[in-house]
């Protein structure tokens, strides 16, 4: 994204700062193992205000200082750019990321020193990365303010997420521009995946294949480990082992995004391993599918956050008790978590941004439902999990795991389903299903 968009978003940002100041930076990088790190992924927050993605980075915002948004950057060495990669650098960091001005990382410490004596009230990221986050308190504990002189003494320490969790809920047109390109091209990698599934291959097969179309189609990353789940491997909502043959007559259900420009997708679609639902997995599918576009329905301006979820669990109720799993009134069950809970256990929308549960995730203001409004993504994906071992449900039911989701963005005049490029009706599922090939 141009640098522009990251200096209007830095002027919105002193507006609601004031005379506080902030400290925040780049993410610690992890090591995997020995001397091997984990790729690098910056810290969201870090990019959102700095548009930074290097490592070993910070930065400090006070508008009272005579350099408001300080930047701090790894300086230019040539051995180490051998080993790992070139380097902005100090000088050239400072333009191309809009600093007043930018000095080595070393230096980050002595500088934030030097805004306390006019800092009564920090921001700072809080329970992100608790190293960084304890240093800086450290450094504020030792701090001892010269009254005489008039320096003044942080007497407020604040989450730095309470502005930047707002803003970074409603999102941009540079950043629209980015996801409906991710979206678009990793639900083309969904649909390239449903092609080449066929019995016999295995779960780790079809990982492979997704994950080379999201990365063949630009991804620099994966939003999120794949879900690859086949028959009742689709019970466990985080299943990423993926190490299972497909079988013929079961459900397979993917869940996986791409990660493009640092910003996220998110989708989920269940389908027969062999191109046909069983009547079984078609009963239970209707009801999901039904469930989701209820969902998406409720997704507009004005809007309340927990509307989409209402709307889905209704239809899933109302579905549950045709089939006779459970008895009794949606409008008791909706009440009652537990009673579900076996059958529906997670929520139906998280935001989506630059991290798959994007920023804002209490979804609440004042114990009330958030409003949406026009430029909010978040995904929509209601389920239905039918337990190997509970009385209530059919055998034909049994194990069968099903999750629809998709990434809608908030329009003024209603949604914009970004991820509507993979097929989830019964019929264009069963016509794509097994129609392409793993590649070899
Ligand atoms: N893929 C994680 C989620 O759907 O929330
Ligand atoms: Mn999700
Ligand atoms: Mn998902």
């Amino acid at each position: 994204m141009n640098i522009e968009v990251f200096s209007q978003r830095r002027t919105q940002f002193f507006q609601q700062l004031g005379k506080a100041s902030a400290i925040l930076f780049a993410a610690p990088s992890q090591v995997r193992n020995d001397d091997n790190s984990f790729p690098y992924r910056t810290c969201s927050f870090f990019y959102y205000l700095t548009g930074c993605r290097e490592p070993n980075a910070a930065a400090i915002f006070s508008a009272s200082s005579k350099a408001p948004f300080q930047l701090f950057v790894q300086p230019k060495d040539s051995m180490a750019e051998v080993w790992n990669g070139r380097r902005l650098g100090v000088d050239l960091a400072k333009d191309v990321y809009g600093a007043d001005a930018c000095y080595s990382i070393e230096l980050w410490e002595e500088k934030f020193k030097q805004t306390l004596p006019h800092t009564e009230e920090l921001f700072l990221l809080m329970g992100i990365h608790r190293k960084q986050e304890n240093h800086v308190l450290d450094i504020l504990r030792n701090h001892f303010p010269n009254r005489k002189n008039g320096e003044r003494e942080v007497v407020a320490i604040r989450k730095l997420q309470s502005i930047l969790s707002p803003m970074r809920m409603v999102k941009d047109s540079g950043e629209l521009a980015l996801m409906r390109e991710n979206c678009t091209n990793s639900a083309r990698a969904h649909a390239k995946a449903m092609a080449a599934t066929r019995p016999g291959l295995f779960e780790y097969q079809i990982a492979a294949e997704i994950e080379f179309q999201f990365k063949y189609q630009g991804a620099s990353d994966l939003a999120y480990p794949s879900i690859v789940a086949g028959g009742e491997n689709a019970l466990i909502l985080h299943y990423v082992d993926n190490k299972d043959v497909l079988r013929d007559g079961d459900l397979l259900l993917i869940d996986a995004g791409g990660e493009r420009g640092l910003y996220a997708s998110d989708i989920t679609r269940t389908f027969p391993v062999n191109g046909k639902f069983s009547p079984a997995q078609r009963q239970l599918y209707e009801i999901v599918l039904q469930s989701q576009k209820a969902a998406i329905q409720a997704v507009r301006p004005g809007a309340r956050f927990h509307d989409a979820h209402d709307a889905a669990l209704r239809v899933l109720l109302e579905g549950l008790l045709r089939l006779k799993i459970l008895t009794g009134s949606v409008e008791e069950l909706m009440k009652d978590r537990k009673s579900y809970g076996a059958f529906y256990p997670h929520g139906t929308s998280h935001w989506l941004g630059l991290d798959v549960h994007d920023a804002g995730a209490t979804y609440q203001r004042s114990g009330e439902s958030v409003i949406l409004v026009p430029g909010n993504v978040l995904t929509v994906e209601p389920g239905l999990y039918m337990p190997t071992d509970d009385a209530r449900v059919p055998a034909e039911f049994r194990g069968i795991g099903i999750r629809i989701e998709d990434d809608v963005l908030v329009t003024e005049s209603g949604r914009e389903v970004l991820t509507e490029g993979v097929p989830k009706e019964i019929a264009a599922i069963e016509a794509l299903v097994g129609s392409g090939s793993v590649k070899i």
